[in-house]
């Protein structure tokens, strides 16, 4: 009787978030604010009508509503998963050395803020600290490197990774913001080895596919101290998860962070692609995709939706 009594009590639960997030995906879908990012050509070409939720609990259990399996590029969602392998590679001693953990109120391309006296990239979720850490990931050649990278994404979504080549292509060849930082980067010694190489493993790393499944999914390991709920496999170590969770509540959404930790009260990040992930620590994380951008890059839909969710469970951290 008592486990029959659980599983009703459980199924309610699953029932309660699948509305939430059915009445979140019809409220928001006739939105037209937002425009698709168009300075990768490439990113220009996907509908804006795309529109994906999902949650995925620390326990394991997946609720997902829309476009939630479609494909799209990760953008710099991965940052703060590249930061913490750069973390697992080197400690954080060193890796301190190299980038800060100060929001900048900047834009993510931001191309002037290095902190005056040590040279340093304000914290790794502007492109110039994300770069910097792409440049320290340990490898043979750049083959292995990028091999770590995928394994790294395999080990948080559960799965094998492909990288959109066209989207890799086109923002290699149309870059030249990126390589301006990076070489200016290179200047002050903030870049290791090859600026090039480290520049074409940032854009790889950009242009790898993922769903909003997988963000959710990615989301919810980080809310489980570092362990795949899926797979039940470590994709970090637990120590340096609060590490990213840190830089993410104060840098994640770039010149929006602070409204963001203010509104929405939690980890997240946000790419040009049109994807979003936030993580309430402990219990879910949540991906949504949708393309068009406010102003500040960050999908307008996924804002929206991320504070319904908000309010819906109680997930404010504070
Ligand atoms: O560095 C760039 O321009 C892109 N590949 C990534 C930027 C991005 O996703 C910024 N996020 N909101």
């Amino acid at each position: 009787v008592s486990a029959g009594a659980v599983s009703v009590r459980q199924s309610a639960e699953q029932l309660r978030i699948l509305s939430v997030l059915n009445d979140l995906h019809l409220k928001y879908k006739p939105l037209t604010d937002g425009k698709v990012a168009d300075y990768i050509p490439q990113l220009a070409k996907v509908s804006p009508d795309l529109f994906g939720i999902c949650i995925a609990t620390a326990d394991g259990q997946v609720f997902e509503v829309g476009d939630y399996d479609y494909l799209f590029t990760i953008q710099s969602i991965s940052k703060p998963f590249v930061y913490g392998l750069a973390l697992e590679d080197h400690g954080r001693e060193y890796v301190r050395t190299r980038v800060g953990v100060e929001p900048t109120g900047d834009a993510f391309n931001s191309i002037i803020k290095l902190d005056e006296r040590s040279k340093r990239p304000h914290n790794p979720l502007v492109n110039a600290g994300a770069i910097a850490m792409t440049s320290i990931i340990k490898g043979t050649d750049p083959t292995d490197k990028l091999n770590r990278i995928l394994d790294l994404f395999q080990r948080y979504t559960g799965h094998g990774i492909l990288a959109d080549m066209s989207v890799f292509m086109s923002e290699r060849t149309t870059g030249h913001r990126n390589r301006a930082i990076a070489h200016l980067m290179l200047n002050f010694g903030m870049i290791d080895g090859n600026v090039d190489e480290a520049l074409d493993l940032y854009f790889q790393q950009c242009s790898l596919m993922v769903s909003c499944r997988d963000l959710a999914v990615m989301g919810a390991t980080l809310a489980n101290h570092g362990v795949n709920p899926l797979t039940g496999k470590r994709a970090i170590p637990a120590e340096y998860v609060r590490d990213i969770l840190s830089v993410m509540f104060t840098c994640g959404l770039y010149d929006y962070a602070g409204e963001w930790a203010y509104r929405i009260g939690l980890p997240a990040k946000s790419g040009v692609g049109g994807g979003m992930l936030a993580v309430v620590p402990g219990r879910f994380g949540i991906g949504v995709f949708s393309p068009p951008l406010d102003e500040r890059g960050n999908s307008v839909r996924a804002i929206k939706v991320c504070e319904g969710i908000t309010e819906a469970f109680g997930a404010h951290i504070f």
